[in-house]
């Protein structure tokens, strides 16, 4: 009898293992279409295939999933529906489409901005000031302006943090010792702020849309600013009034983004305050918060896009315009090279005064070492 070490049985022993294991492996590929040759050969294999439906406990779910009435402890508006559907449907908007793509217009503009200014810099004054100063905002205006400016930057921040905070910021600061903690805090920081913020800025933009709406009717100078671009197409400054075609259009961004803004965050707080929302005619079920939620989030993210480019022109973009909202006042040369038609009524109106003013101090020394 042969040794089990015999060279020609060990040969023949791994030639079996090397075929049985192709074979096998090409079963085991094959094996899954079977089921394809089988159903071709017997077409009664398939005739007798049960119907997807006939399980009558899919067919109880399908019809649940569907808004057929049922039994919930649910009480209040939504007593007897089983299933949301409409949840699932927001939840899977809201993290796709809404969430993929809408942030990336804020950080665009960003981008768009900062590139604007690195080619294009900063629109200087063309004249040296001469010292003398006319009145631009009211203290009132003022006042109710930077209140909606600042309500407005406290929840863009804590928005963008709700939507985008799991996903952003907590695996940042989950590398660092306490960050879990850390976001947990803020997490619930932000949405008290959010919450005592969205009234503030509410009667911020109603009283702005009262103050201004006046001024911001299409008129004289429009159609020239818009064929010279706002001065980008030329090189001759548009004329314009006291608001030119571009913050008239920031103006009704404001009244249709922020009226959509807050009349959804309205919605989505009521039913927290049972006792007021009972005065409202509307129904708050989970499908008409969910609908307010998507407005919210969209309206509020391009509004928020909008706002960074009027950040933008009230800042760095424009020399002086920043000192006109701060102090009330901008310097004659301004008023005239921005807001010509504007100037010459002020003129006409006697309101333009003749001697420096003593507050052009401040306007010169700025204007002085910029220069
Ligand atoms: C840090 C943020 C902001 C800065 C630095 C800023 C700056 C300015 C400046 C300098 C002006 C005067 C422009 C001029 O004299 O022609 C102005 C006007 C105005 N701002 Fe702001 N702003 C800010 C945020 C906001 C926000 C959040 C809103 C509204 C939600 C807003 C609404 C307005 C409106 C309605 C005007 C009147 C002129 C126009 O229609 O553009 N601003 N802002």
């Amino acid at each position: 009898m042969r040794k089990k070490t015999d060279p020609a049985r060990v040969k023949r022993r791994k030639k079996i293992a090397v075929w049985s294991f192709a074979l096998i492996m090409l079963a085991s590929l094959v094996a899954p279409f079977g089921g394809f040759v089988i159903t071709a050969l017997d077409s009664s294999a398939v005739a007798q295939e049960k119907p997807a439906d006939s399980n009558p406990r899919s067919n109880y779910w399908r019809a649940v999933k569907g808004g057929v009435d049922g039994v919930s402890t649910v009480q209040g508006a939504e007593t007897g529906v089983l299933i949301n559907q409409g949840g699932t449907d927001w939840t899977n908007f809201r993290q796709g489409p809404v969430f993929k793509n809408l942030p990336w217009i804020v950080l665009g503009m960003l981008v768009l901005v900062t590139l604007y200014h690195l080619i294009h810099g900063k629109n200087k004054l063309e004249k040296r000031p001469s010292g003398i100063l006319v009145k631009r905002w009211s203290g009132f205006e003022r006042l109710v302006h930077w209140v909606t400016a600042v309500s407005f930057i406290c929840l863009a921040i804590t928005g963008l943090s709700m939507l985008l905070g799991r996903t952003v910021l907590l695996p940042l600061l989950s590398g660092i010792e306490g960050g879990k903690a850390a976001f947990a805090a803020w997490s619930q920081f932000a949405i008290q702020l959010h919450n005592i913020m969205g009234p503030v800025l509410s009667v911020g933009i109603v009283l702005m849309i009262v103050m201004w709406i006046w001024f911001n009717f299409p008129g004289k100078g429009d159609w020239g600013w818009i064929k010279a671009g706002g001065g980008l197409v030329g090189n001759k400054h548009p004329s314009a009034g006291r608001m030119n075609f571009g913050e008239k259009v920031w103006f009704w961004v404001i009244c249709t983004f922020g009226l959509v803004v807050v009349v959804s965050g309205v919605v989505l707080v009521l039913p927290s305050f049972p006792s007021m929302a009972e005065y409202v005619p509307m129904t708050f079920d989970r499908n008409n918060m969910a609908e307010a939620n998507q407005f919210h989030i969209i309206a509020g993210l391009i509004w928020m896009a909008i706002a960074i480019g009027h950040i933008y022109i009230g800042t760095a973009g424009t020399e002086g315009a920043l000192q006109g909202m701060s102090t009330g006042y901008v310097t004659a040369e301004w008023a005239e090279q921005h807001h010509n038609l504007w100037f010459d009524k002020l003129q006409r109106q006697g309101k333009v005064p003749r001697q420096p003013d003593r507050y052009a101090r401040g306007h010169n020394a700025v204007r002085q070492r910029s220069l």
